[in-house]
């Protein structure tokens, strides 16, 4: 496996694109056997990076789809993190961390209203714990840091689900490791259902989809490489040229000329995506962090940073038996002008992420309808105060909030249970950064921006804030204890841009 390639990859795809539809599906329908046709640029590549090229085949392995893990009907699974093997790619073992063995980890699928029990074995090297991202749970339940389970404890996580029906997702959360452990395997998808969502007849089964999508760095050994000391720059957040979705190298998966429910996670440590398909110009946003929205919106792509959600309806109606479809990024230029691991695909890259086949006819009748859900406006004459967080970066590259390096034994912010607030979230560098709040669920007043995200519709947990940005979030505090809020690009919220607030009651 090599860089390069897949650098070069994206660029071919890019140029594709550009130069329209010639014989599209002939051209295609040799492609899922051989690489693209390679264009001048990587003639220049060394026959060593030419021989990888030939080893890995994009769009040839199947997408793989997490097992589930059903509420209340599983009896008190257990996840143990630990080290395992696993098939990323069909033809090597790569060393990763896994909960059950495998990857994808399960996803958690739970109706509102059903109680969650798992049992958590650490058998890592260090402590570690988990975090239910997006589930308003008790305190110590949450995940928090400070209640990290030493090796081989054992931690019982069980709480009712109290919330709105959504795409939630859970990972590990150790002080100052949670991107390696990511990284390396440690997150899965967590799924609330709901009543109200069932009636709306939205596409399920073979016709609803998650994809979780990370971008992964291999040496040609096929391991994964995290942080690169001789690279500083890392520290901004690791990028890589590998694009997985559901744990699998630019994969492929077959559907129907139907409607397709696609849940889609950033599970990356810092790439953004702007998500588009290369032959299909619309389709629908319905969903964003913590449910689905008050009705659909129409668009030709969208925006997802590190931690975010979005439920989308993509229809291949007009496609044909054989035809191809890409899910790519169209790179995010405007998230940063800083200066990452050059030898990796920039913010602004265009990548395949994966590709669709057409195998099958199908007569969809199905309507989405206007009317997806209600979602009650909390008012700003609510609020009993605004509090603004600041994100800095300090002298020796120290991502911090408010100019304080995370220490997690100090409470940062004090709020008292049952009120309203609004966050005001100043990001003063040239950098775009995804801000979370454990503990609530939140919706977005406004940003002084120029990008407008229709995201910002939705109920959130992680909101994008953009270089020199101030975004304006409303929330209620709901549950008692001590919660974190953090940037949820990986290496800078293990870099100290974290802190702690505690909801008193
Ligand atoms: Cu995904 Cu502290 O969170
Ligand atoms: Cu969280
Ligand atoms: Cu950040």
């Amino acid at each position: 496996m090599n860089r390069r390639y897949f650098l070069h990859l994206s660029v071919i795809s890019a140029g594709y694109l550009l130069a329209g539809c010639e014989d599209r599906g002939a051209t295609d329908k040799k492609q899922s056997q051989k690489p693209p046709e390679i264009d001048s640029d990587l003639e220049k590549l060394s026959p060593q990076v030419e021989k990888l090229a030939e080893d890995f085949i994009p769009f040839s392995q199947k997408l793989k789809i997490p097992s589930e893990i059903n509420f209340p009907q599983a009896s008190k699974p257990v996840f143990t993190a630990q080290k395992s093997e696993v098939n990323i790619f069909e033809d090597a073992k790569t060393e990763v961390l896994t909960f059950q063995g495998d990857l994808p980890n399960p996803t958690i699928r739970i109706s509102k209203g059903d109680t969650f029990d798992l049992n958590l074995v650490n058998k890592l090297a260090d402590p570690t714990i988990i975090h239910w991202h997006g589930l308003i749970v008790p305190e110590e339940m949450d995940g928090h840091p400070k209640d990290a389970i030493e090796t081989n404890q054992i931690k019982h996580y069980h709480y009712s689900v109290n919330q709105n029906a959504g795409t939630y997702w859970y990972h590990t959360h150790p002080h100052g490791r949670t991107g390696e452990e990511i990284y390396h395997g440690l997150s899965g998808l967590y799924i609330v259902d709901n009543k109200d969502e069932e009636s709306l007849n939205l596409p399920k089964d073979e016709f609803e989809i998650p994809l979780i999508i990370q971008d992964r760095r291999f040496d040609n050994k096929r391991q994964l490489l995290y942080k690169d000391p001789n690279f500083l720059q890392d520290h901004n957040g690791v990028m890589g040229d590998v694009i997985l979705v559901n744990s699998t190298p630019l994969p492929f998966h077959e559907v129907k000329t139907g409607k397709y429910r696609l849940r889609i996670l950033n599970a990356s440590s810092v790439r953004t995506y702007k998500l588009a398909f290369d032959t299909i110009e619309k389709f629908l946003l319905i969903g964003t962090d913590a449910g689905l929205l008050e009705e659909p919106i129409i668009v030709d792509s969208v925006v997802l940073s590190v931690a975010e959600r979005v439920d989308i309806i993509v229809d291949f109606k007009d496609k044909q038996v054989g035809d191809r479809v890409i899910l790519k990024t169209l790179g995010f230029k405007e998230g940063t002008n800083m200066k990452m691991n050059a030898n990796y695909p920039s913010f602004d890259a265009i990548m395949d992420i994966m590709q669709f086949h057409i195998t099958e006819e199908f007569q969809d009748i199905s309507v989405i309808p206007n009317n997806l859900a209600i979602i009650p406006r909390i008012k700003e004459s609510e609020a009993i105060q605004t509090r603004t967080i600041t994100m800095e970066i300090m002298a020796g590259g120290v991502w911090t909030l408010d100019k304080k390096p995370y220490d997690m034994h100090r409470i940062d912010q004090k709020v008292k249970l049952g009120t309203t607030e609004i966050w005001e979230i100043k990001n003063t560098v040239h950098m775009a950064h995804p801000f979370h709040i454990h503990g609530v669920l939140f919706q977005v007043l406004d940003r002084s921006g120029k990008i407008n995200f229709p995201t910002d519709k939705g109920w959130k947990d992680t909101v994008l804030v953009m270089p020199n940005e101030t975004v304006r979030v409303i929330m209620n505090f709901t549950v008692p204890g001590l919660f974190l809020y953090h940037c949820h690009i990986l290496e800078h919220e293990d870099h100290a841009m974290m802190a702690n607030f505690l909801v008193e009651g």
